[in-house]
């Protein structure tokens, strides 16, 4: 192994503050990062662990509007929610912050102001949509138009989806502001624009030299090559809007700093705050300003170009200006996707699994194990309840679960609970076949090699799997060795085979602690050892550490087996996928137009939308239909997620006898649209229109 860092600085990307984070968001960037943190504290580096939420960004002003609350109120929301749930994930954060914090409002104005000090921002004038009704600049992709190249009617401004081709907003025929659905007017502005071009060459470098000492991942070495080749352009780092930081310029007022912008800097404000925290407030300056230390960036896919050139690039800008120069990230690991039954991770369409439902289910170790042995790490990955279920059963109940409970349970039952003594016996007496003794030892220091080298180059699947396998040759040990039958026949044998086995545990304790923290803290408990497995630490896993005697805790069941019913309930409930064929049913008997005239048909506004209780089914809306307000329960759970729906102007059959569900009045029926294999979606109007307008 190459020499050790001095110090480590390890940042996650900073989620944002708008949704609740999902499987895909931990396979990504946050296990990985964990794993690799808990690895780097059991070695005894000194390592500095930060994350936190991204709060500003054009998407969280609207579900403000959608929902109806200020942004402020949706970021505290999400940021509570999402810090609750990486705790629950057992997520090692040293700190876990926020980007609407003062301390970070000032350093992100800082940066700016030194940049512009320096002169390295440009001032652009340009022309730009503007959505009246709304009172606000447009950005590209929330303008919607026909795109010139494809004529599809429901083009992007910054892209067209169907043709591919890149757009920008004013380019579009009939542009119309997804926000309002007002037609957008042309309006100039100004923007400071950060010099992204000047630095390619300098970036460039940093990334070869970075790559030869820490070894990049490929996949991001050819995004890096990709953004290179096309060349690097200017790039706006002011935005036209309120919510954000404000630009610190006189006249600027009313513009904030580009989400991007402000968010990498978060790091660097979230390190000032735990340094802050834990009473040394110049204790951040070590990891930022040192050399010395390693800091190693981890991200998904996604974020790629924002780690790798924008960022290094605003830090070279800032160095440039000032002796108090920042380190650049030594390696960015980023991760590929990570579907879900084979599909994209989709909140709209309600396909994948939020982290809080899952950990409400199973345990926190089970879903560490099963991301871990499917991590993204070279293409894209998926998660499926059946692989999951495999996992859990095979790997770890009956391969590690049983390995700890039938040592325990011997011990318990053959030892009086305590360490068997073996201080009279020969340790290298070879056992029938030709396990021996001493091999388990060499096998654990073997295996604890292997997994250290691969968590040194972010390979968690490789290193998890090295010790997994040592799991599985302990128990292949303990069954060569038949200690139930050596009890009677040869009981020093047995004492010495229920030693070593007990031996493993602690070392597993300790090696696995990265990937099963929870897991590892029980077994470490049932060892009844002082400390935890950290700090005990990865370096004296291998060594001969319980003592004869020792007295062990009880004995518990580490994992349950997940039941086939669990798997089928979970498959049942996602929304179907399958290709559609046109429905079989024949049509209805006739009616006349007064029949169906007699049906009270209304354009409804949701106001709001939540799950009604115990039920997956059925969601409660409010909805408007501008003379009243009614509650309507709607049998669409599995399709669409409550937040989903806020906002959007439905169809609802406004005179149909009220009905109860589930405890509930639902004064109505929305219109949806459904096939035979069982997909649904709702009926909306194709251009915006006042709500309780007829429908005829
Ligand atoms: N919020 C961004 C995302 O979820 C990531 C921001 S990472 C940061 O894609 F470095 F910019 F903070
Ligand atoms: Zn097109």
């Amino acid at each position: 192994m190459k020499n050790a860092p001095k110090r480590l600085l390890v940042t996650a990307a900073l989620p944002y503050a708008n949704g609740k984070i999902h499987l895909g968001h931990l396979s990504g960037a946050y296990l990985p990062a964990d794993i690799y943190v808990r690895f780097q504290r059991s070695m005894k580096r000194d390592v500095v662990f930060i994350c936190g939420s991204d709060e500003h960004g054009v998407p969280i002003t609207i579900t403000a509007e959608q929902q109806k609350i200020t942004p402020q109120e949706v970021v505290d929301r999400y940021h509570g929610l999402n810090k609750a749930a990486f705790a629950r994930f057992g997520m090692s954060f040293d700190n876990y912050s926020r980007t609407s914090l003062p301390v970070h409002h000032a350093t992100a104005k800082e940066f700016f102001l030194r940049l512009h000090a320096a002169g390295l921002l440009k001032e652009k004038k340009e022309q730009q949509l503007y959505d009246e009704q709304a009172g606000m600049f447009l950005p590209d992709r929330y303008v919607e138009g026909t795109c010139p190249v494809c004529q599809n009617p429901e083009a992007r401004g910054d892209q067209c989806e169907k043709c591919g081709t890149f757009l920008s907003p004013t380019e579009l025929i009939n542009p119309k502001s997804k926000i309002t659905g007002a037609v957008p007017t042309v309006r100039e502005t100004v923007h400071w624009y950060f010099p992204l071009g000047l630095f390619q060459p300098e970036l460039e470098e940093y990334i070869r030299s970075a790559d030869a000492r820490d070894g990049w991942k490929e996949n991001v070495l050819q995004y890096c090559r990709g953004w290179f080749k096309t060349g690097l352009e200017d790039r706006a780092v002011t935005r036209d809007l309120q919510w954000g930081v404000q630009v610190p310029l006189p006249g600027f007022e009313r513009k904030v700093l580009y989400v991007w912008f402000d968010a990498v800097l978060g790091y660097i404000s979230a390190t000032k705050e735990w340094a802050a925290s834990i009473g040394s407030a110049e204790r951040w300056r070590d990891y930022w300003h040192d050399p010395s230390t390693k800091y190693v960036a981890f991200i998904g896919k996604d974020n790629v170009v924002f780690h790798c050139i924008v960022f290094p690039a605003m830090i070279m800008a800032w160095n440039r200006t000032s002796p108090d120069r920042y380190i650049l990230p030594e390696n960015v690991p980023a991760n590929e996707f990570l579907n879900f039954e084979g599909q994209k991770f989709s909140k709209s369409r309600g396909w994948g699994i939020d982290v809080d439902d899952f950990l409400d289910e199973f345990p926190a170790d089970t879903l560490r194990y099963t991301l871990t042995m499917n991590l993204p790490e070279s293409r894209d990955a998926d998660f499926t309840w059946k692989d999951f279920q495999a996992r859990t059963n095979n790997e770890l109940a009956d391969n590690l679960g049983n390995l700890v409970n039938r040592t325990m349970t011997f011990a318990h039952r053959n030892f009086g609970g305590s360490v068997p003594s073996v201080a009279t016996l020969q340790r290298r007496r070879t056992s029938g076949d030709g396990s021996t003794d001493e091999g388990v030892g060499r096998e654990i220091a073997r295996a604890a090699r292997e997994a250290a080298e691969c968590f040194e180059r972010y390979k968690f699947r490789d290193g998890t799997l090295a010790l997994i396998n040592l799991s599985r040759f302990a128990n292949k040990y303990f069954n060569d060795q038949e200690p139930w039958k050596t009890a009677m026949s040869d009981p020093e044998r047995c004492a010495l085979t229920v030693n070593i086995c007990l031996q493993t545990l602690r070392s597993l304790a300790i090696l696995l602690e990265p990937v099963l923290p929870f897991t590892s803290a029980a077994i470490w408990k049932m060892l009844n050892l002082p400390g935890s497995p950290a700090a005990s630490g990865w370096e004296s896993a291998a060594e001969t550490a319980l003592a004869d005697g020792h007295p062990l805790g009880q004995s518990a069941i580490l994992f349950t087996k997940v039941e086939d019913e669990a798997i089928d309930r979970h498959l049942k409930q996602l929304p179907a996928l399958t290709v559609a064929q046109p429905p079989t049913h024949p049509i209805k008997p006739m009616i006349d137009i007064e029949q169906f005239k007699s049906v009270d048909l209304r354009v409804a506004k949701v106001l709001a939308a939540e799950r009604v209780a115990k039920s997956t089914k059925l969601l409660k809306l409010k909805v408007s239909i501008g003379t009243e307000e009614r509650q309507v329960i709607a049998g669409i759970g599995q399709h669409y997620q409550p937040e989903a729906l806020v906002g959007k102007k439905v169809v609802l059959v406004s005179n149909l006898a009220p009905a109860k569900l589930m405890g509930e009045e639902s004064q109505g029926m929305l219109l949806a649209a459904s096939d035979d294999a069982g997909k649904l979606t709702i009926l909306t109007v194709f251009e915006d229109i006042t709500e309780g307008s007829i429908v005829k």
